[in-house]
């Protein structure tokens, strides 16, 4: 399967952390088709969907900071990012967002995560676009000096 844009920052996230990775999927894949996955995307949002996971940890407990990586989706988290979040108490954690996007950059996924997750620091995310994602060490690198 192909590797997308935001895995591909998260492999490079986990080399310089040394975090542990973990990768939110749906149980139902949006279509392969650029098309259809568009409108899909867009109704979930619309429905204000929470489309179930293939596997979510039972707690975070023991990890102080969250790297949380995702594409903008229609200026945005994947409404599948968004059935993570509610699984957790954020209370006294770090999160740090980090959005692959072709234009939109971070869009309102910061204030977006604020509101899922009562309790968190929400630090101030790095935008990556896409199509460059592999060539993000050198931005992560300057993003991680911040903390
Ligand atoms: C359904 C859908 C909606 C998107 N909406 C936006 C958007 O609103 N703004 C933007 O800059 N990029 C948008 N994109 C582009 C993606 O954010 C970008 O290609 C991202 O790097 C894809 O990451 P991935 O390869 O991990 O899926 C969208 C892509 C898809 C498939």
């Amino acid at each position: 399967m192909r590797v997308g844009n935001t895995e591909i920052a998260a492999q490079l996230l986990r080399e310089l952390t040394g975090a542990d990775l973990f990768k939110i999927e749906p149980v139902q894949p949006y279509s392969k088709d650029y098309n259809e996955c568009i409108a899909q995307a867009q109704e979930d949002q619309r429905r204000d969907a929470r489309p179930e996971l293939k596997s979510c940890p039972n707690s975070l407990d023991g990890y102080g900071t969250v790297y949380l990586g995702y594409p903008n989706y229609w200026g945005t988290m994947p409404m599948a990012v968004f059935t993570f979040l509610e699984r957790f108490d954020w209370n006294g954690k770090t999160i740090r967002p980090f959005c692959t996007h072709e234009g939109s950059g971070l869009g309102r996924s910061e204030s977006d995560i604020r509101r899922l997750c009562p309790g968190a620091k929400v630090e101030t995310g790095l935008e990556i676009y896409g199509s460059t994602s592999a060539k993000a060490g050198p931005a992560m690198k300057k993003w991680l000096a911040r903390e």
